[in-house]
Parts: structure tokens; C-alpha cells; sequence
């Protein structure tokens, strides 16, 4: 949509939500606007919630567009095919917007093959060795998508199918998007009817936090991610090496040649992979054979919501801290992007164009005992939570 048409969709809604209604589409005006706002986006600094259409997918299914805004300017589109992330939009430290995350303009690149862009990826994020787990003795085959190996929930995963819309609208201090989806028994392999959804939530204290909740109907295996690249300089204006990245992370798990973890978490100390404290993501990439592809183990464990990364982009200014309470993270530094994806503003993306710090269950988890367990149980409730945090500096 023309930003013009969508501004004035915007305060239009405004006049609805100022008469005290609150719906979907519902705008909450600013009471004082940012001062170095430009023109245009002082108008969108204002807390909403808004769909449009983004279009069909080739079987004819409608695929819808959100965006949620706050006052600081902050805008996030998500579409209801994979809940993708499209888009975010966050100010630098003078005020000026720019879309920090990787992707298409248009729904047909989603559609296409791609990396995963600004996605959600399940029923299993990250690897599954040779394909195949076993639940109560009962051997489970999946797609081997990855050489010998199980990818990202197989060849329709989450990312591929049409999320239903639950709830859109601005609720106490966040503007909320709800999307649903029911994964049947069997589908990609996977046992059980999964009832699954997913909330981004973006707050009046810059902060988008995406939430994800379950219930199985038979005994499962879940890991549930956002695939997001992100670029806090702007999307496709460069590589991502002069990023500085910490990472609450004492130890990471290895992996064998076809990236599945061998079972040993290997202390960073002293090597290339440590992140703990803050170090430009360039500065040691070389000795890393590939490139970052690896999940590191939170120092928190998992169940509580604790700072798992922190990364600031020097030129920008821009800070993004997260927050989860996943026990591991995988940090990939877009080391398969090699000019032949063509995104968003028709920037080409190039190897380490963007960066993914996916939230997430430890890779192979369903074949791997000793790591923090990934069943999931008929009337258990699968629940959790990751928030990006975004500041200037
Ligand atoms: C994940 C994996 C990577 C790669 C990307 C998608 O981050 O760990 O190896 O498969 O997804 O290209």
C-alpha cells in the first residue's frame, strides 16, 4: 500500500479509537509527538494495529498483512503466511527509520524458496539427525531437507502455510497480531494434532516479544522459532561484521560436519566463538570454518525470561537486546546468502548480509537425551516467549 493511502488509513482508525472503541484496526493517538521525527513518519508515530491484503497464495488462499506501530515510531508488518516477520522499522539515533531485517516486498518471494526470512519455523526448528526420532519406541521419519539430515520442520513447515488471524488490535500498552494454525497428525512426520499460535506484541517501551503456545492431542516433540535476519544498519546496506554482539553464553554445542550436535557443550573460553564479552562479529569469523552456525547454551537455562544477546550497530547507533527464555540460541551469520536472493527495495543479499539469532530448543534435542527435553504431552501447554528489545546509543 502507497505510504500516503496507509496514513490516512491510519487516522482514520485514529478518529475511531479517540471515540472510544477499540477494534480491530485500532489506533491510540500519540499525545506528544518525537521531536527530530520526519515529516511522514511522525504521522505513524502513534500506537495501531492494521490489516491489509497481501495478496493470494498460488492455491487461491488469502494472505493477509499487519502492521503494528508505536509512538517511538517503531513499525512491524507481519503476514499471516509462515507469521512472517516482513518487515521492522526502527529509529537510529537521530530519529530516522530504517527496515532491519531481511525479506520481500511481496508475498510471491515468501512463496518462492528462500532462507527462512523473518519466519517461523516449526514444528521443529534446526536440525533433526538423519531425520527420524523415536517416542516411546515408536520410530517417527521425517524429511530429510538437509542432506541426510531434518531442517526447520521439513518441506511445508510453518513457514509455508497460511496462519489464521485470532485477534489484531492495541491492548493495554502493546499493538497486538494473534495468528493460529492446527498442524494435523502426521503432517510432515510428526506425530499428534498440534494446536499451535503465535503473538507479536509490540510495546510502548520498544520492545516487539512474540509469544508461542501449544497443546498436543498425542505425545510430540516442539521447538518453535522466529527465522529473522536482521541488519541494524538497514536491510541490504552492507554485511553485518562491524556489528558488536554479546552473547550470554559460557559454552555452545558441537557439531559434526553436517552441523548436528555431537553431544558435547564446549566452553567458549579462549576461542572464536566467545561472545561474552561485547566483539564485533567480523572480528574472528575467519577462524570459524563457514562462518557462525552454531548454538550457543544460555547461561540461564532456559525458563525464565533472561538477557540471552545484546547488538549494537555502530554507524546507526542501534541496540537490539533480547530476551528469552529458550535455553539455547543458534547465532548464524547468513553465511548461505550469496547474491542470488534478491529482497525488499530490490537490495541483492549477499553472504553475511544479515544475522539470525533464533531462539530455540537445543538442534537434534528429540535424539539427544542429556539436552533440556523437547516432548511435549496431551494437556501440557507449550509456552514461551522471546522479546527484542530496541534503543539507541
Ligand atoms: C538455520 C541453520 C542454517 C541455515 C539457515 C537457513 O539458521 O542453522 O544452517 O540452514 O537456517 O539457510
Amino acid at each position: 500500500m502507497k505510504a500516503r493511502v496507509w496514513i490516512k488509513l491510519v487516522l482514520a482508525v485514529a478518529v475511531i479509537s479517540m471515540s472510544g472503541c477499540e477494534k480491530k484496526g485500532a489506533t491510540v493517538k500519540e499525545p506528544e509527538a518525537k521531536p527530530e521525527a520526519t515529516p511522514e513518519a511522525k504521522e505513524i508515530r502513534q500506537m495501531s494495529a492494521n490489516e491489509e491484503s497481501f495478496g493470494k497464495t498460488p492455491d487461491g488462499k488469502q494472505v493477509d498483512l499487519y502492521t503494528l506501530t508505536n509512538t517511538s515510531g517503531i513499525r512491524a508488518r507481519i503476514t499471516s503466511f509462515g507469521a512472517i516477520l516482513v518487515s521492522l522499522d526502527v529509529p537510529d539515533r537521530d530519529g530516522n527509520l530504517a527496515d532491519i531485517t531481511l525479506g520481500f516486498d511481496k508475498l510471491d518471494g515468501y512463496i518462492g524458496v528462500h532462507p527462512y526470512f523473518g519466519a517461523i519455523v516449526g514444528r521443529y526448528a534446526n536440525r533433526i539427525g538423519k531425520a527420524a526420532f523415536k517416542l516411546d519406541g515408536v520410530e517417527y521419519k521425517l524429511a530429510a531437507n538437509n542432506d541426510v539430515n531434518h531442517l526447520h520442520g521439513g518441506i511445508k513447515g510453518f513457514d509455508k502455510v497460511v496462519w489464521r488471524l485470532e485477534d489484531l488490535g492495541v491492548k493495554g500498552a502493546g499493538a497486538v497480531v494473534k495468528l493460529s494454525y492446527i498442524s494435523e497428525d502426521g503432517e510432515e512426520g510428526y506425530p499428534g494434532n498440534l494446536a499451535c499460535s503465535v503473538t507479536y506484541t509490540l510495546t510502548e517501551d520498544d520492545k516487539l516479544q512474540i509469544s508461542y503456545e501449544a497443546e498436543t492431542d498425542k505425545k510430540t516433540v516442539l521447538n518453535l522459532t522466529n527465522h529473522s535476519y536482521f541488519n541494524l544498519a538497514g536491510q541490504g546496506t552492507g554485511d553485518i561484521l562491524g556489528h558488536e554482539l554479546m552473547l550470554n553464553a559460557d559454552k555452545y554445542t558441537v557439531v559434526d560436519e553436517g552441523l548436528i550436535p555431537t553431544g558435547e557443550n564446549r566452553s567458549v573460553k579462549g576461542t572464536p566463538m566467545d561472545f561474552t564479552t561485547p566483539m564485533t562479529i567480523g572480528s574472528r569469523i575467519g577462524q570459524v570454518e563457514g562462518g557462525y552456525d552454531h548454538n550457543y547454551v544460555l547461561n540461564s537455562g532456559g525458563g525464565t525470561l533472561a538477557l540471552a544477546a545484546k547488538v549494537y550497530e555502530p554507524t546507526s547507533g542501534r541496540v537490539m537486546e533480547i530476551h528469552t527464555d529458550q535455553p539455547g540460541v543458534q547465532f548464524y551469520t547468513g553465511n548461505f546468502l550469496d547474491g542470488s536472493v534478491t529482497g525488499k527495495a530490490a537490495k541483492v543479499y549477499q553472504k553475511n548480509y544479515g544475522f539470525c539469532l533464533e531462539t530455540q530448543h537445543f538442534p537434534d534435542s528429540p535424539n539427544k537425551p542429556d539436552f533440556p527435553t523437547v516432548v511435549l504431552f496431551p494437556g501440557q501447554r507449550y509456552s514461551t516467549v522471546t522479546a527484542y528489545k530496541f534503543s539507541t546509543k
